[in-house]
């Protein structure tokens, strides 16, 4: 006896972010819309997100905060569902929120929030959904037929005229993350980009945290350099390596080797300081006038870092000071690597956009199979962009499904 129905026109795979919303969007278009999803709940890395609660957007949304290899991809689904839809749609269902920091939209209370949002709009529209439903094997029908998919699951088969996979990235296995949707992809002849984990804490090796282990638990603000990558926000020093907005976010341009640099006292000419300093303050220690940017903890780490003994300031040379401020701005180092797939919010690569209408997120290689969110190469910066991605792609397959 299976509990599902044996026809649908809309069959969408993974309840998450984007799944959900395609499934209110093509449903209130009076399409009938099933969802099936393996994990136990629905949109665990929505609960999950944004320390519990959700980062659901960015007000400052647009194109040049995404990564992918063919970069004009997401302009459209984005221009057509912006962070304005968003919020509209937030302020219907009267969810409180604020800005953080930097456009970061937070719900006030919980992420649980914007899971009641999407199975609301998904109950007017009359989506059904089901979770635990493995999903064995899919075939496309015979071209004699009607276009569509025969979908067989642990719950039964069902028929469907659209197929909309939706089962996100590699992140966090544990809650859920597989690489299934890659799979199809490839079954039906697409191009994957080779996927690697971003906006991930980085590891550094033992020595470097031999020498950082007062430090865990101590941030202090940097502007992290990585390739073309520059970010301006705080750095964290932990038990295994360095995390914190700039190093997640830096994090998505690093590829093993790769050094990594920052400069310590970001929006400052150090050199310059200092020297303004021994003018004012010669009987003054270098740690003691460093005290004035960092904690005392942080001011001997970086003393130790560059081999320096502090000394009053008058014992410098004005060389030696102005040697003191570039190796702080341009302090380097190379991580070991990442915490992977363990701990990233996200992946970057995925199912390729060249293959894939920016339109309507369907696959230019199979009529009736769509592609939505996080499982496609678009990945956002860290702040609310990956959700605005999977709204926006979603609701533009949605409305074509
Ligand atoms: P999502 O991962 O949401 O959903 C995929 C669904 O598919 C899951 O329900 C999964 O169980 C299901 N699935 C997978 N394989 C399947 C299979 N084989 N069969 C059936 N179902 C399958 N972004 C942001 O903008 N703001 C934030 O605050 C955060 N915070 C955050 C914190 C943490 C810890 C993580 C890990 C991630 C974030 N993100 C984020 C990123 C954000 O969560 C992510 O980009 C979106 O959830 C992607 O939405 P999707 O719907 O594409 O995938």
């Amino acid at each position: 006896m299976t509990d599902l129905p044996t026809q649908t026109d809309v069959l969408i795979i993974g309840a998450g972010a984007a799944g959900l919303m395609c499934a209110s969007v093509a449903g209130k278009r009076g399409r009938s819309v099933l969802v099936l999803d393996h994990a136990n709940k629905v949109g665990k890395k929505i609960l999950m997100s944004g320390g519990g609660r959700c980062n659901f957007t960015n007000l400052y949304t647009a194109p040049d905060n995404f990564y992918s290899e063919n970069p004009h991809f997401c302009k459209s689904a984005l221009a057509r569902y912006t962070q304005w839809d968003f919020i509209a749609l937030v302020e219907k269902h009267g969810i409180p929120y604020h800005e953080k920091t930097l456009g970061q939209l937070f719900c006030d209370n919980k992420s649980r929030d914007i899971v009641d949002l999407l199975l609301t709009e998904c109950r007017e529209a009359k989506a059904q959904i089901r979770t635990r439903c493995e999903i064995q094997r899919i075939e496309p029908l015979d071209e004699a037929q009607a276009k569509g998919f025969v979908v067989h699951t642990s719950l039964g088969k069902v028929v469907c005229e659209s197929l909309v996979v939706a089962t996100g990235g590699l992140s966090i296995p544990t809650m859920g993350a597989t690489g299934f949707g890659y799979d199809l992809a490839k079954q039906f002849g697409h191009n994957i980009i080779p996927t690697r984990a971003a906006l991930v804490p980085f590891i550094l090796n033992k020595r470097a945290l031999a020498r950082q282990q007062e430090l865990p638990g101590t941030s202090l603000a940097v502007n992290a350099s990585c390739a073309e990558g520059h970010f301006h926000e705080q750095m964290l020093f932990t038990h295994k390596g360095l995390s914190g907005p700039a190093v997640l976010q830096i994090s998505s341009h690093w590829k093993e080797g790769m050094p990594v640099t920052f400069d310590l006292a970001p929006g400052l000419d150090l050199s310059d300081w200092l020297s303004e300093q021994r003018g004012n303050k010669q009987e003054s220690f270098l740690h003691t006038v460093l005290a004035e940017l960092w904690s005392k903890k942080l001011v001997q780490f970086f003393l130790q870092r560059i081999g320096l003994d502090s000394k009053p300031l008058k014992h410098y040379s004005e060389q030696a000071l102005k040697d003191v401020g570039e190796k702080l701005q341009t302090w380097t180092l190379t991580p070991e690597g990442t915490e992977g797939y363990r701990t990233a919010e996200v992946t970057l690569g995925g199912v390729d956009t060249n293959e894939v209408s920016s339109r309507s997120m369907q696959s230019m290689k199979q009529p009736g199979l769509y592609f939505i969110g996080e499982v496609l190469d678009v990945t956002g910066w860290l702040g609310g962009f990956n959700f605005q991605w999977a709204w926006a792609s979603a609701h533009a397959a949605g409305g074509e499904v």
